[in-house]
């Protein structure tokens, strides 16, 4: 990894890029319990669930980070990762939706807490533009328009948020947008199976990351 790439990457986010980096050397991986801000929490949802949860998001953001490590599209690191943490948070229901990616700006908008929770991201205002458009577009049923200046994080969002489809049976790999995405699927299975032997809460995310890892290591 360049030296440039890695200025581009916000300090909070720094452990995760560089341990996906380093797991394949076998170097000593990231302590899960310094992760535990990096994803929300059952309380932060307006409607904990179990298809839309935290589970669920904090596996969108496993897949967020490998998709920026095979992509090479570092730029986007902090904010795709403040994109997933807000995707689904204003979901009301576990059905089709394409309005909860507008609420869930609206409520970073109206809720300090959240606005300080992804503070460390430390993006301009062209890159919140993008979360906003990312979020928004997220969950309409029509694509981004390919002349929008956000589409690569958008659709980095709609990869990752995708992968995680093999929780309900279906991913059809024939939607996904970059190619390397196409070549996760058996990763995301594994990582949906891994996930349900972990009980929610603020290490969830850090004992996901800690599993991949651990993966990467024996690959
Ligand atoms: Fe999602």
């Amino acid at each position: 990894m360049l030296m440039t790439d890695l200025l581009r990457v916000p300090a909070h986010l720094l452990p995760l890029v560089q341990s996906l980096q380093h797991a394949a050397d076998g170097r000593s991986p990231v302590d899960p319990a310094t992760l535990s801000g990096l994803c929300p929490v059952p309380q932060d949802f307006q409607h904990p669930s179990l298809v839309h949860g935290q589970r669920h998001v904090a596996r969108v953001m496993v897949h967020a980070f490998r998709l920026l490590q095979a992509t090479g599209l570092r730029e986007h690191t902090g904010a795709l990762w403040a994109a997933v943490y807000l995707h689904d948070l204003a979901r009301t229901h576990d059905g089709v939706c394409h309005r909860h990616g507008a609420d869930a700006w609206t409520r970073f908008e109206q809720e300090a807490g959240l606005r300080e929770a992804l503070a460390p991201a430390g993006l301009g205002e062209d890159q919140w533009r993008g979360v906003k458009t990312a979020v928004t577009w997220h969950c309409k049923w029509r694509e981004l328009p390919d002349a929008d200046p956000h589409l690569v994080l958008a659709r980095l969002l709609k990869d990752a948020d995708g992968l995680d489809r093999v929780r309900i049976r279906d991913l059809d790999l024939s939607y996904l947008r970059f190619r390397q995405t196409t070549r996760m699927e058996g990763f995301s299975w594994a990582l949906h199976d891994y996930s349900l032997t972990v009980p929610e809460g603020p290490e969830l995310f850090g004992r996901l990351w800690a599993w991949t890892l651990a993966r990467a290591l024996r690959a």
